[in-house]
């Protein structure tokens, strides 16, 4: 027993997995065919997949962002929780990447709840609050190069509405940030804006160790 998070050994992961994960078949072949791919350790986990199909459940979201699509499987899992009527804007800069996206969610039938924006997310982000869109959103989830992590955290924040959800994926960023000692770029940016969650009183804040460590920032009334 304990009354701290466990730390997850092999055997724990694999217990969580075969007793809590519920991957739809598409999701499965999705990561299958990235797993052939160098940059494979880009994608979300499978259990954090899902974990944030509830939170989009549980939120009721139906506009929602991503910054960061890949081969898509976040946005993949997102879309399949939305409602029939639920929308991504999927932000990504590589073409390459969202080809394969974009097969596999036409394969599922999700290709029209999907607005693909190839560029950067900085500038569609930007162009969204241009276009009168903020403080529609319900759900945002940032996933993409680590140096802009703070300014896609404050345009989400802007696009959000009061009691929306942004999620942010890899604040442990396989423990660099806990380690003092490194101190590249990207771990920085993620660091620093940790610090910032951590003191920002504009959100309610919970930082969950699933995957690489996903930050749940949910915009106060
Ligand atoms: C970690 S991967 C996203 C993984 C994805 N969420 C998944 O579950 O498979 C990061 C993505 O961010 C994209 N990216 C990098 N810089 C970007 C930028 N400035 N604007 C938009 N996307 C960017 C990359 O092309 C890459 O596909």
């Amino acid at each position: 027993m304990s009354n701290r998070t466990l730390a997850i050994s092999e055997s724990i992961y694999q217990y969580l997995c075969d007793h809590s994960l519920r991957e739809d078949p598409i999701l499965k072949e999705l990561r299958d065919h990235t797993y052939d791919m160098e940059e494979r350790a880009m994608q979300i986990a499978p259990e954090q997949g899902q974990f944030m199909q509830m939170l989009i459940k549980l939120i009721g979201a139906k506009n929602t962002i991503e910054v960061g699509v890949f081969t898509g499987y976040s946005s993949l899992a997102i879309a399949l929780a939305l409602p029939e009527d639920g929308r991504i804007v999927a932000c990504d800069v590589n073409p390459q990447y969202t080809s394969v996206a974009e097969k596999f969610w036409v394969s599922a039938g999700v290709r029209e709840k999907i607005d693909l924006r190839i560029g950067p997310a900085r500038n569609t982000l930007s162009e969204l609050i241009s276009d009168g869109l903020t403080g529609t959103f319900d759900f945002a989830f940032i996933d993409a190069d680590k140096v802009n992590y703070d300014h896609y955290y404050e345009l989400c924040l802007e696009l959000i509405r009061p009691g929306g959800l942004i999620t942010v994926d890899n604040v442990l960023w396989g423990g660099a940030t806990a380690d003092d000692s490194i101190n590249d770029t990207d771990t920085t940016s993620i660091r620093a804006l940790n610090d910032k969650l951590h003191r920002d009183e504009r959100i309610d804040l919970s930082l969950v160790p699933i995957g690489d460590g996903l930050t749940l920032a949910m915009k106060c009334g």
